[in-house]
């Protein structure tokens, strides 16, 4: 391809990026004809694997149907048939499922939802929405907001929001200086002290990753911390939004991540292995209680997009959980899961691993200058990206980030596979970071 007729913005204008032509299971293949990887499935979007037959299929016969019908118009049978999908792989009483195209999208209506059933039950005071440190939600200027990525919110604060953040639950670096062992969950009592704070009469909701994606790679808090928030959310009538769009439709091995406490949310918000990337698109699951606030008060949502409802989008969501359902994968993700936390937790022997750590197919590893000490590596040396590069250079996908030990400061990598991966791949996988590790390693020691 002639780059000088390339007229696209890139997310990195000084990097040149190799050109995807085709994909097929758990690889990426380039114009070059070169293979990856795909060890973190985009940014844990691909679930059930790329090229899939069934998906296009469903994605043709819909096409030929219809592809648009604004849903301010027109329901159609694709987005009746994936909303009764999700409520089935939902906790049960979560009955109504409000679709749209993208994570942060979904995200910010879960929001403003909340925001309009506080008000339909005349809590009209109730508005703020609480998130942690150690965070992702998006990248719309809302969903930022909430976002707890110091590095990602710094060139937009003028333009933000500002919404109560409380402490993560990170347990390799605890913000409290405590063992997991041994603690009280002080870090979910932070949201008690933050409710108090800000005036339970104003505070609409509480969102979390159920286990931090982007920017912690894979922060799974202790048994007990989410029924802890739950009880926190109910004393203050507080809603208990989890944020599922890395870690939802099978991702960690359940259904849902928060699926792995005995809590059952408020809200649940879905999106990349919802469509598995074959089509841009996101969704709000919600409880019956809210939809039946708004159904006999005002009787609308004051919401929606262009795209909310797709029918083609929806039709193709459809194919993506029928082939998860019939070949068992979140059953698989939690399998392979553990044979590739095992085969990760052997690369512990390099000095600069600090923690390696996952459930399912969602796994992350944290790397610092001192095991003993923890301390992470300079910003400025852009590890992360060095060992991303690294591993790309030799055909491995990887979800490189920064900034979970105190928001600019500490390295990750975050590896989710598609679902479909075998032993032998991951075996693979973990050989070539294995050979990226000791190749960055030497590097640092120059
Ligand atoms: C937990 C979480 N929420 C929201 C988003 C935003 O989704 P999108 O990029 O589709 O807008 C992301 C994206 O990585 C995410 O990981």
């Amino acid at each position: 391809m002639n780059r000088e007729r390339d007229h696209v913005f890139y997310r990195n204008s000084k990097k040149s990026y190799p050109t995807a032509v085709r994909g097929e299971g758990i690889y990426i293949h380039d114009s070059t004809g070169k293979r990856y990887i795909d060890g973190s499935a985009g940014a844990a979007v691909v679930g059930i694997g790329h090229g899939v037959k069934e998906i296009t299929d469903a994605m043709v016969l819909q096409a030929q149907k219809i592809s648009f019908a604004h849903g301010s118009q027109f329901t159609s049978e694709a987005s009746i048939e994936l909303a009764s999908r999700l409520v089935r792989l939902a906790p049960e009483g979560m009955t109504r499922v409000y679709f749209l195209s993208g994570g942060s999208e979904a995200v910010e209506t879960s929001v403003k939802l909340a925001r309009q059933y506080q008000v339909e039950r005349g809590k009209t005071e109730k508005y703020k929405v609480i998130s942690r440190w150690t965070s992702y939600h998006g990248n719309t200027l809302g969903a930022l907001a909430l976002s707890g990525h110091s590095g990602r919110r710094r060139l937009y604060l003028p333009l933000m929001l500002h919404t109560p953040h409380i402490a993560p639950p990170y347990c390799y670096r605890c913000p409290f200086g405590l063992q997991p062992e041994t603690c009280s969950l002080e870090c979910a009592a932070d949201l008690e002290r933050t409710i108090l704070y800000e005036g339970p009469d104003s505070v609409s909701a509480f969102i979390a990753e159920p286990m931090v994606g982007a920017t912690a790679a894979a922060l799974i808090p202790r048994p007990g911390y989410y029924e802890k928030i739950r009880e926190i959310c109910d004393r203050y009538d507080v809603l208990f939004i989890s944020d599922e769009v890395m870690t939802g439709m099978g991702r960690t091995g359940k259904n849902f991540g928060i699926d792995h406490w005995k809590v059952k949310p408020d809200m649940i918000v879905a999106a990349k292995g919802l469509s598995s990337g074959y089509t841009p698109m996101g969704a709000v699951i919600v409880k019956e209680e809210i939809h039946r606030a708004i159904q006999e008060g005002s009787g609308a949502f004051v919401h929606g997009h262009t795209y909310s409802q797709n029918p083609l989008s929806a039709a193709i969501g459809c194919a993506v959980v029928d082939y998860l359902i019939k070949h068992d994968l979140i059953g698989r993700s939690a399998q392979m899961g553990e044979y590739f936390l095992k085969a990760l937790k052997s690369l512990e022997r390099h000095n600069f691993v600090g923690d390696v750590r996952g459930k399912g197919l969602f796994a992350g590893i944290e790397f610092v200058k001192d095991k003993k000490t923890k301390e992470p590596f300079e910003p400025k040396l852009k590890l992360n990206a060095l060992i991303g590069n690294r591993a790309f250079e030799k055909g491995l996908i990887t979800y490189p980030g920064g900034g979970g030990a105190d928001g600019i400061r500490g390295d990750h990598i975050l590896l989710a596979p598609p679902f479909i991966i075998s032993k032998e791949q991951i075996d693979e996988l973990v050989g070539i970071l294995d050979r990226t590790f000791t190749e960055v390693e030497k590097e640092l020691a120059r």
